[in-house]
């Protein structure tokens, strides 16, 4: 049983509260385990700062890229930035995110195809004029060359739910959040380590699971070229928002 709170396990006047009823309901659970908090060192402001600032103005510079070098890129870079994206937090922990690293060019030069036949029936006949005009300063279109010039495609899965041994489904908790930060952290990563990536959302994007043979409990949510960017890589004039039109100190 773990210690009762000592600021809590005496109401006002001085009788043991009762426990609350739900503490019942996981009885037969086995206790949890807790471990000091590992590697924490608390920096002095100065510190702080100049880490805040250093690490924002490197982020400050990513740009969402679409010219890609052919360069080849090492793997180990790639294990990197999956790794970082594996320290994401995640709900009740289930960690819903598989990562699918493809260097073969002929199984790139297949996602090519056959995202380039979905997205041309997009171009020209899924997307609402709403849609093609808010595309349009970014100049894209259904041909998508990033999928077979970068070295590396990473394709970023959503585990919907578990799949016990026995083929019993068990719930994950806040997927698409998780699965979210999880790609933040990623392309971060990327930005850090000097090489560029394109968070590209092919549509519809079911292909993926079939060329890739993952599970029908799967769902691809981005494919993220990673190289370096061509010499003459251009893109969009964009503004990002300011602070005060981003936040909001207080009530
Ligand atoms: C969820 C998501 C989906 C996106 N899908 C595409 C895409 O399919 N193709 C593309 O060229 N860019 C795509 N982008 C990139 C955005 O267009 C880009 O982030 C935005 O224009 C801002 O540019 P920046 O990333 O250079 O700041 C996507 C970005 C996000 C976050």
């Amino acid at each position: 049983m773990p210690e009762p709170d000592p600021d809590t396990s005496r109401g006002a006047n001085g009788a043991a509260p009762a426990e609350p009823s739900y503490k019942a309901l996981t009885r037969h659970l086995p206790e949890p385990r807790f471990v000091p908090l590992p590697g924490y060192t608390r920096l002095d402001e100065a510190q702080m700062l100049a880490r805040a600032e250093a690490f924002y103005r490197t982020m400050e510079r990513r740009r969402t890229t679409r010219h890609f070098a052919t360069d080849p890129v090492p793997r180990r870079l790639i294990e990197l930035a999956i790794l970082t994206a594996g320290t994401a937090p995640s709900g009740a922990h289930r960690q819903p995110w598989r990562f699918v690293a493809i260097d073969d060019a002929g199984l790139k030069a297949k996602i090519r195809a056959a995202a380039e036949e979905e997205e041309l029936k997009t171009y020209s006949e899924r997307m609402t004029d709403e849609w093609r005009e808010a595309l349009h300063p970014l100049g894209t279109d259904h041909v998508k060359e990033h999928l077979t010039d970068a070295p590396w495609l990473v394709v970023l899965f959503a585990e919907k739910f578990g799949l016990r041994p026995d083929g019993s489904h068990r719930k994950n908790y806040y997927v698409d959040e998780s699965v979210g930060i999880a790609a933040g952290l990623f392309v971060a990563a990327i930005q850090m380590m000097g090489l560029v990536t394109l968070t590209h959302t092919p549509n519809p994007m079911g292909f993926l699971r079939d060329l890739l043979g993952r599970g029908t409990n799967e769902k691809a949510v981005l494919v993220m070229p990673v190289g370096y960017p061509r010499p003459d890589a251009k893109v969009p004039d964009l503004q990002r928002l300011p602070l005060e039109a981003i936040v909001q100190w207080n009530a």
